[in-house]
């Protein structure tokens, strides 16, 4: 008699695509502002990654960087637009191969949240929709070639990702960024093949996957990442909801159809962030810029944990990764067992404790600096320095 099959938990081996991870926690990516003025990590960044590789997460999503050089979000955002950005990244995912983690990386267009300031041009995106108060802030709606243009910009940051030995790389087509409003129905009223259909407001993100699969697959990484010779694994982090009060948001079923339109274009992973206010209906220009802090104080624990198993039982073959108040290593562990998610990824739990993982691990729950959602992290990064926690003085 077959021996029956356990439900995987939280340190169970998992993989997203090729790559093996030694359990199913993930660090979310996380803006800290610790590149340099040209867009370089420093060594504040490669102490940052390290220390959360050697706390025990199975795997490293590191944050936004740029893929097209007008395209800045934070004052000091790490470059992927050009190779000579290659060398300094290896340094980053030799620290946390060092420490045993995958390093993936996050490929961000800033879209109508490019600053003005920081980049000195008008920002663009699907529509000429604003998701920033301030005239500076009226996107210019970009023309098809100039889509095909960021396409290949997000395909040859992904070549210098895996070049520079990242095991994979996540597109950020959430929170409102550049691939986010094409996918929003409240930031794209495109009439054309890029805008409509849920399958049309996909195109532009299923267009980078097959970019990225030619320019990538099969090809060794030199900054020794394990992808090489094989599939690089590219994870699309997406809206899977966009609640009242966002007129023609995302809705769950839209959701969950992306998904699938994400995994038959080749994606390895979804990473289902959502943008969902829990209290106050009223604000909406405020909460899409606010979206990315996380979900604020009142949402329940786990709050987006439900999209993520609305994706699951849609029947989705590749992982999905669940996020958003996942404090608590026992709920983690359901999530889980349960088969709600198969990774679940933590951004403030681990700026608050990067040793998150080892201590859930040897049950020492106590022991965990717990995060005191002050959303100071945020604050102060997006203030132009670097990231700063109220209970981790270790940070920088
Ligand atoms: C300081 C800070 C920076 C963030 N930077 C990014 C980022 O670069 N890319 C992104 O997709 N999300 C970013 N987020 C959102 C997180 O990845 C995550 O989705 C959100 O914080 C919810 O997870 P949590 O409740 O575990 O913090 C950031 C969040 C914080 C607090
Ligand atoms: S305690 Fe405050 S500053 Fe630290 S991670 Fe949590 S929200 Fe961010």
């Amino acid at each position: 008699m077959e021996a029956p099959v356990s439900a995987p938990t939280l340190f169970s081996e998992g993989y997203i695509g090729p790559v093996r991870l030694r359990n199913r926690i993930v660090m979310a990516p996380v803006n800290t502002n610790f590149g340099d003025e040209q867009g370089f990590p420093t060594a504040k960044a490669v102490r940052f990654v390290r220390e959360r590789a050697a706390g025990g997460a199975g795997a490293l999503i590191l944050e936004a960087m740029q893929v097209d050089r007008r395209s800045k979000i934070v004052a000091r955002e790490m470059g992927l637009y050009e190779d000579r950005f290659i060398p300094a990244l290896t340094g980053l995912t030799e620290a946390i191969h060092a420490e045993g983690a995958k390093a993936f990386v996050q490929l961000n267009h800033g879209g109508p949240k490019a600053s003005y300031r920081l980049n000195g041009a008008r920002c663009v995106s699907a529509s000429a929709i604003p998701v920033k108060s301030g005239e500076d802030n009226v996107p210019r709606p970009l023309e098809k070639g100039e889509i095909a243009e960021i396409v290949g910009l997000h395909a040859e940051a992904a070549y210098r990702a895996q070049q520079a030995g990242f095991d994979g790389v996540e597109l950020e087509a959430c929170h409102f960024y550049l691939l986010s409003a094409f996918l929003s129905g409240h930031l794209n009223h495109r009439t054309d093949e890029y805008g409509g259909s849920v399958e049309n407001r996909c195109r532009t993100v299923t267009e980078i996957i097959q970019a990225i699969g030619e320019r990538c697959d099969g090809r060794p990484s030199l900054g020794g990442g394990t992808a090489g010779g094989s599939k690089f694994p590219v994870i699309v982090r997406f809206n899977s909801v966009e609640s009242p009060p966002l007129d023609g948001g995302i809705t769950a079923e839209e959701g969950r159809e992306m998904a699938l339109c994400f995994e038959r274009a080749g994606a390895a992973a979804v990473h289902a962030s959502a943008a969902v206010h829990p209290v106050n209906p009223d604000i909406e220009r405020d909460f899409v810029v606010k979206v990315a802090g996380g979900p604020s104080a009142e949402a329940p624990e786990g709050c987006f944990v439900p999209f993520a198993a609305g994706i699951k039982a849609r029947g989705i073959h590749i992982p999905v990764i669940t996020v958003g108040k996942i404090f608590d290593p026992v709920m983690a562990d359901s999530v889980i067992r349960d088969g709600q998610a198969d990774f679940v990824a933590l951004a403030r739990g681990l700026i608050a404790d990067p040793q998150w993982p080892n201590k859930a691990k040897a049950r020492d729950f106590s022991s965990i600096t717990q995060c005191i959602e002050c959303r100071w992290c945020h604050t102060s990064m997006q203030g132009g320095g670097d990231i700063e926690c109220l209970v981790n003085p270790n940070l920088s």
